[in-house]
């Protein structure tokens, strides 16, 4: 084995900008995982055993039972802004550091959250399945199938999480329907209360005085589960919820519920627990449900960008020692 070669191991077939950096780069072997699907655990595992760094995204697993089959990797750089598929402490503990992705999908993201707002007041996929199922029929003073929508201007906006992406949100609805903003998040965002003139608030009151509640937090052990039976009961019967961070953050099984027995209105989601979703999950046939399939970063521009920011991260760990954008513990 020659020790100057980094081998490098890229999990999925990530956009070539950043992947061609990496071949480029001299001293650097890089091997590409270009199936569709994502490695097995126990493929992830061999795969990564003979090689120096990962480059990996929210469908591998970097678990502890990984992280021991692989204490030798020098780095591990993640696709994504979210890493709940890393135990980051575990890999500090072995000496391991996490790179990541931050701010490369904000616009991109922010625009399926307020895309899911609007698609999801006006019921509108629902209402395209109406023309595939040939139900169109004629102009519906009262609405087709008896549902009409909802008017979302000068309505207030709840942003649980007011970090970029929640920033982002919030001065869309702000600026498009002069939405009132309330947010809780663990600090206080000057910007957004400068700016917006955003209010932070306790949980509890974000719940009961929004009419769009928008999750953009991490998912933490904190955050599992926190739109709960009890959090939908303290929304309006009129609320919307939206989820574009990480499924888990909500209870499924609880939302649904909350839907059907209109304790909230409507939901707009990007991301589901477990994912993907199952094609007859009653979810997706409730008018005021609109489900996505976890595009938020979707983006030619996004996608990009965060494939060289994830080169980048080992180019640099190997050139300097500093990784540009690296995960804290
Ligand atoms: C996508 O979900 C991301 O975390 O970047
Ligand atoms: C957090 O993921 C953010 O970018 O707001």
């Amino acid at each position: 084995m020659n020790t100057d070669i980094k081998r490098i191991l890229v999990t999925r077939d990530f956009p070539d900008k950043g992947i061609e950096r990496l071949k480029e780069r001299a001293g650097f072997k890089v091997t590409l995982w270009d199936l569709e699907r994502p490695m097995a655990p126990e493929e992830l595992v061999e795969g990564a055993k003979s090689h120096d760094a990962l480059l990996c995204t929210l469908s591998d697993r970097i678990d502890k039972a990984f992280l021991d089959a692989c204490a030798h990797l020098e780095i591990i750089s993640q696709y994504a802004v979210g890493y709940d598929n890393i135990d980051v402490a575990y890999a500090d503990s072995l000496g391991i550091p996490v790179g990541y992705t931050p701010d490369a999908m904000t616009e991109a993201t922010a625009d399926i959250s307020f895309g899911l707002m609007i698609a999801t007041a006006r019921q509108m996929f629902f209402m395209h399945k109406i023309i595939i199922d040939g139900q169109w029929g004629h102009f519906r003073p009262k609405g087709n199938m008896g549902v009409l929508g909802q008017a979302l201007k000068g309505r207030t906006l709840g942003i649980y999480g007011m970090g970029r992406i929640g920033l982002c949100m919030a001065q869309r609805c702000h600026g498009a329907y002069g939405m009132s903003v309330l947010y809780w998040s663990r600090s206080s965002n000057a910007e957004a209360e400068k700016t917006l003139g955003a209010v932070r608030v306790e949980f509890d009151e974000l719940l009961a005085q929004s009419d769009v509640v928008s999750a953009h937090c991490a998912l933490t052990p904190d955050t599992r589960h926190v739109f709960n039976r009890a959090a939908f009961k303290r929304m309006k019967p009129t609320g919307i919820f939206i989820n574009t961070a990480r499924g888990p953050i909500h209870d499924e099984a609880a939302l649904l519920e909350a839907l059907e027995t209109g304790e909230i209105w409507g939901a707009g989601l990007d991301v589901t627990d477990p994912e993907p979703m199952a094609k007859d999950h009653p979810l997706l046939s409730m008018p005021n449900v609109c489900v996505l399939p976890h595009i938020g970063s979707a983006t030619k521009e996004a996608r990009e960008l965060m494939s060289v920011m994830a080169a980048e991260n080992i180019i640099q760990f190997y050139d300097t020692g500093e990784i540009p954008h690296q995960v804290s513990v």
